[in-house]
């Protein structure tokens, strides 16, 4: 942790945000390096055992979907100690995404704002990708993420990639991509999940736009998952980014994540939980970035958290952190889920 934070980070901050990325990117594709370096990123306790849409899982820590939209680096990301790692959101169709900038540090918040609406390299391209993947050891359960405007695209790529992973997480809520919310109407929703029910044999989750701040209703939100809970889909993503203007991305918006999300994502996993108790798994996703947060999140319901925002601000040592901190409040205080 300090050797990211006290150097890398520094150094990475001086560039544009996607540049860095890319160049962590050229760190994430040493594979050797991090299965070398794996067995220090662990933190082992079974107490921790959980489950995400029923599949279990060391701990209950995930990577939210975003950080490896082309699943070029699972098999590095797997190293890091996650509990589960997503890839994507994969597109049907290559697609280049938004104009640069596309995305914005607030440092002081240790937040993010990005608009880059799905750039990304394909369906054939991930395919050909996970594919030559297929004999690497999995660490950690695997996820993919798939989205698009229309049903038969979402459906090819949902066919297509269950068999390389163990469950795939519909997104219906990327703020900043045109078309995409028409899943967040009730009979859109219903047509989608009930094609994907017609030929699925692995679970799926779905990742649910984030209360209030999007259309100002959260019943139409809580309807949302009720149409899940009746179209047997096995986990809700609560949620997504939360729509937010700012003048220096080119398209004038975008989807704020990272720490000012904590309170809200902990009341709607409390709205969701009171909802629908343990009829529907819930993975608690949006400003999580230690062991304390994972509790609180885990004790309002949820059964799983996702970070993405916390991974580039602390580095790859906040997964064994968080789950060092979340171990000593089992210890402490309990499990919170029992
Ligand atoms: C740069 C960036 C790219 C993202 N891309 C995706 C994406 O492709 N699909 C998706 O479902 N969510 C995407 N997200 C949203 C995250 O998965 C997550 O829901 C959100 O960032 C809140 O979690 P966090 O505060 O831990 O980052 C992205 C977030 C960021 C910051």
């Amino acid at each position: 942790m300090q050797l990211y934070k006290n150097l890398m980070r520094p150094l990475l901050f001086t560039l544009e945000p996607e540049t860095a990325w890319h160049l962590s990117d050229l760190g994430l594709s040493q594979t050797w390096f991090w299965k070398i370096m794996g067995r220090g990123f662990q933190h082992h306790n079974e107490f921790l055992g959980a489950t995400v849409a029923g599949i279990p899982i060391k701990n209950p820590v995930g990577l939210a979907a975003g950080y490896d939209k082309n699943c070029r680096f699972l098999p590095s990301l797997q190293e890091l100690g996650f509990g589960y790692v997503m890839g994507g959101t994969i597109t049907k169709d290559p697609r280049p995404g938004n104009p640069k900038p596309r995305v914005i540090r607030l440092k002081d918040q240790s937040a993010l704002i990005n608009a880059l609406g799905f750039p990304g390299d394909g369906l054939e391209k991930v395919l050909s990708e996970i594919s030559e993947m297929a004999s690497v050891p999995k660490k950690s359960v695997r996820i993919m993420s798939v989205s698009g405007t229309d049903i038969p695209d979402i459906a090819e790529c949902h066919q297509q990639l269950e068999p390389f992973c163990d469950a795939i997480e519909l997104n219906i809520s990327s703020p900043n991509t045109k078309g995409l919310r028409i899943f967040q109407e009730p009979a859109k929703l219903r047509s989608l999940l009930a094609e994907i029910n017609q030929s699925r044999s692995k679970p799926i989750l779905v990742k649910m736009p984030p209360f209030k701040l999007e259309n100002g209703d959260d019943e139409k939100t809580l309807n949302l998952g009720r149409i899940c809970l009746e179209e047997k889909v096995e986990s809700l993503t609560v949620s997504n980014t939360i729509p937010i203007q700012h003048d220096g991305l080119a398209v004038g918006q975008g989807g704020l994540s990272g720490s000012p999300l904590f309170e809200n994502t902990i009341a709607m996993v409390e709205t969701y939980q009171a909802e629908f108790g343990d009829k529907i798994e819930i993975n608690a996703c949006g400003g999580i970035s230690n062991g304390y947060q994972a509790y609180e999140a885990l004790k309002s319901g949820a059964s799983s958290i996702q970070i993405l925002t916390s991974l580039i601000y602390e580095g790859p040592r906040v997964v064994q952190s968080i789950n060092k901190e979340l171990s000593e409040l089992f210890t402490n205080r309990g499990d919170p889920r029992n």
